[in-house]
């Protein structure tokens, strides 16, 4: 299958990049800059030898440049959205760097470009607008989004779900918790503070459920939805890994698995927001109020929602979280 991958230099679409390759399908890497991308995939064994195939190719283009996007999406088999806007979760309104900016329109203006590129003109909404050949459209989404969340994130990814479920395409949305893994750059900040402080600060008391999930069971499920279409048609999924645990315990969890042990420092949440309000008129923009809400929240799955997945795909097995922690944790 071909299939474009918009986010394909990030964490996430890198990893549903390479899980992609590895199963033999070709991917169209879309980045705003291919000199980067390119860089990113000749540094790894899968994206070399995909190089060398012919089977992995870049487009320079910006998703929110919409006409930059209509070579992007043109000859695909599917497209998977998986961008998100730099310097997340630090708004900066002033550059751009927004989640409606980014990840609602970024999204509206894929499918405006598919749209485009494929569709026939109707005189309103028609699930045939789209012949058979057109793609499907494979969304990146987060655990807690939901209809009446209103913070810019969830707000943002709510309607760019609801555009895509209405748009008349094939589609599948995976909405996932917190993924972890070698070059995430959320826990790994966090992690890093141990490398110069005797404790390691968090936002608010750390005690919300999350269902961590390594980053590579993301690229697996995303394998499977492009390998069985029938299995997950106009389908919303909850992705989260086998353990729940809450902040503390995960972070915990990884410094152990790094050999080292650390206090925790709980920063009361109306403090860092006081510190976000300063901070965000700092250059560089380094924290936001609202990315001190971002980083404190927790997201898991039910056991429901596991369940769900299973037997959609059985052959998914999620990653015990010291499992996952373990294979890159030992520097
Ligand atoms: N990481 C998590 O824990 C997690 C959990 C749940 C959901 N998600 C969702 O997964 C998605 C990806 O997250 P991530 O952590 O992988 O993000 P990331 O590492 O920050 O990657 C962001 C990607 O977006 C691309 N991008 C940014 N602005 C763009 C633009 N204007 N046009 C085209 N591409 C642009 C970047 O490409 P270039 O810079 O090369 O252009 C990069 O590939 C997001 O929607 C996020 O909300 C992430």
């Amino acid at each position: 299958m071909k299939i474009l991958v918009s986010g394909a230099t990030g964490f996430v679409g890198g990893a549903i990049s390479r899980h992609l390759l590895a199963a033999g399908h070709e991917v169209r890497a879309l980045s705003r800059s291919s000199t980067r991308a390119a860089q990113k995939y000749d540094a790894d064994e899968i994206g070399r030898k995909a190089l060398a195939d012919g089977r992995l190719t870049f487009v320079e283009a910006d998703v929110t440049k919409p006409d930059s996007l209509l070579p992007a999406v043109e000859g695909m088999d599917a497209v998977v959205q998986a961008a998100q806007f730099t310097g997340a979760p630090v708004e900066d309104p002033a550059r751009g760097l927004t989640y409606a900016a980014v990840d609602r329109d970024g999204t509206l203006n894929l499918l405006g470009a598919i749209a485009k590129v494929y569709g026939r003109a109707t005189a309103g909404p028609d699930p045939a607008r789209f012949p058979s050949g057109s793609p499907r459209f494979l969304y990146m989404s987060g655990i807690t989004v939901a209809p009446e969340a209103q913070e810019p994130w969830n707000a943002a990814k709510w309607q760019a779900e609801e555009a895509i479920r209405g748009s008349g395409l094939t589609w599948a949305i995976v909405r996932s918790c917190w993924a972890y893994g070698p070059n995430d750059t959320a826990l790994n900040r966090i992690l890093g503070y141990s490398d110069y402080l005797p404790f390691v600060p968090v936002f608010g008391r750390g005690e919300d459920p999350l269902s961590p999930v390594f980053v590579e069971d993301i690229g697996r499920l995303f394998t499977l939805l492009i390998a069985y279409p029938e299995k997950a048609t106009d389908t919303t999924l909850k992705l989260g890994g086998p353990d729940t645990v809450t902040l503390n315990e995960f972070v915990s969890l990884a410094l152990r698995a790094m050999g080292r042990r650390r206090p925790l420092l709980h920063i009361p949440k109306p403090l860092g927001k006081v510190q976000g309000a300063v901070m965000q008129y700092l250059p560089g923009r380094p924290l936001t109020p609202d990315a001190v809400d971002f980083v404190a929240q927790g997201g898991a799955v039910t056991d429901a929602d596991r369940a769900a997945l299973a037997e959609l795909f059985p052959e998914l097995r999620t990653t015990p979280l010291r499992e996952g922690l373990g294979s890159y944790m030992n520097r």
